[in-house]
């Protein structure tokens, strides 16, 4: 009924909606008094973590790109190599592991067969496995060594949004975390980015005020086939998670790129008008944002539209963008956390327009439990 949706058409907008609410409980209760970060569910020691040599995520879907963004926190804060690995493919290539290795096992529900078989396989290995799981008691964080609970609450939508923003706060905290137990990073530094997430809940709020642009927007595309998203660093994973939403709802063929790669293959698909949504990163002293403009321009000499996703303040961008949806302005690693919000909200709304059942799209399960 409506009033299980607190008004709203479909679980996955109210649940898009709760995002603010959900970042913000995923993150409470994770400073001691002193400051330091702690994780209750951890149940890794200090020195476990210390004899930690690699990190190997595995996930599949939504949370596989959690997984992704994770790889560029984690490698930044620790220095420890992070490889990410979709679970249904990670047994069968018969993976390099043992006791340093820790395995991390991203599942909204905690029931999904490939990861769960995949953790089996590497904890058979005496790897230790660390869960992310919004489920408690469910099959995955009862099999792991470890685990770190999401607070989004019941996600029922299949298509996952709040359940995809928790994970990555998650991500973020086990990044911190094993920076703070390694020493790779000091209690400033660490203080200060739990400072910016916990600024997080208001940034999203911010960006969901501006619903209406991107509904406009979407409904503008109805007559879309096919729609491209580009990114880079963790602006990569958000391209791709914003073409699997449009894919899981508004059955629309969409791909998502690194921008870097256009050049080698996927700019041959642009035509007159074809829908580009650009997750545009950050100002900052790396060349990225450079970088992205030249391949904006790239599509857009093209004949591309080009609809970016920029930070406020950033003028720079305005002379390549068709449409021009603004976001807070956030560190580039934790700019996932607003990046997807519009682009959930672009699939939604398309999808409602095109007269689909958002909440449960042909084809798909909420939790895969066969492999
Ligand atoms: C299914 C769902 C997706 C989800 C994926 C992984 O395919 O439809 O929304 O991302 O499973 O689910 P998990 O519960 O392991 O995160």
């Amino acid at each position: 009924s409506a009033a299980e949706k607190d008004g709203h058409d479909w679980f996955m907008r109210k649940e898009i909606f709760e995002q603010p609410r959900a970042v913000a409980d995923s993150l409470l209760g994770r400073r001691s008094t002193s400051g330091l970060l702690q994780l209750d569910e951890m149940r890794l020691s200090d020195d476990e973590i210390r004899d930690i040599d690699k990190i190997i995520i595995i996930a599949a879907g939504t949370s596989f790109y959690a997984g992704m963004v994770a790889k560029y926190a984690i490698e930044h804060w620790t220095r420890i190599p992070v490889e990410v690995e979709l679970s249904s493919e990670f047994r069968y290539r018969d993976p390099i592991l043992d006791h340093s290795t820790l395995v991390v096992a991203i599942s909204q529900s905690g029931e999904t067969a490939d990861t769960l078989q995949a953790i089996r396989h590497a904890r058979s290995q005496r790897s230790k496995v660390l869960a992310i799981c919004n489920t408690n008691g469910s099959t995955i964080p009862r099999e792991s060594d470890a685990v770190i609970y999401t607070h989004a609450g019941p996600e029922i939508g299949v298509a996952s949004t709040k359940g995809f923003l928790t994970q990555l706060v998650a991500c973020y905290l086990l990044a911190l975390y094993v920076a703070q137990v390694k020493g790779t990073r000091f209690g400033d530094e660490i203080e200060e980015v739990m400072s910016q997430l916990e600024a997080m809940p208001d940034h999203i709020a911010t960006v969901l005020a501006g619903a209406e642009q991107v509904y406009d927007l979407a409904r503008a595309h109805t007559g879309t086939r096919s729609v491209l998203f580009l990114g880079r660093h963790a602006g990569y994973p958000v391209a791709l998670e914003g073409a699997l939403k449009l894919k899981e709802i508004a059955y629309l063929h969409a791909e998502g790129f690194a921008a870097g790669e256009l050049k080698h293959g996927p700019i041959a698909l642009v035509e007159q008008g074809l829908p580009v949504l650009c997750v545009v990163p950050p100002r900052g002293r790396d060349q990225l944002h450079e970088k992205m403009i030249s391949g904006i321009q790239e599509v857009r000499a093209r004949g591309a539209q080009t609809i970016c996703l920029a930070e406020e303040g950033d003028t720079r961008i305005e002379p390549y963008a068709d449409v021009l949806i603004r976001l807070p302005k956030v560190p580039v690693l934790l700019q996932p956390l607003v990046a997807v919000v519009p682009l959930q909200l672009f699939a939604c709304e398309l999808a409602t327009a095109l007269g689909h059942d958002v909440d449960q799209p042909r084809n798909l399960a909420k939790s895969v439990t066969v492999e």
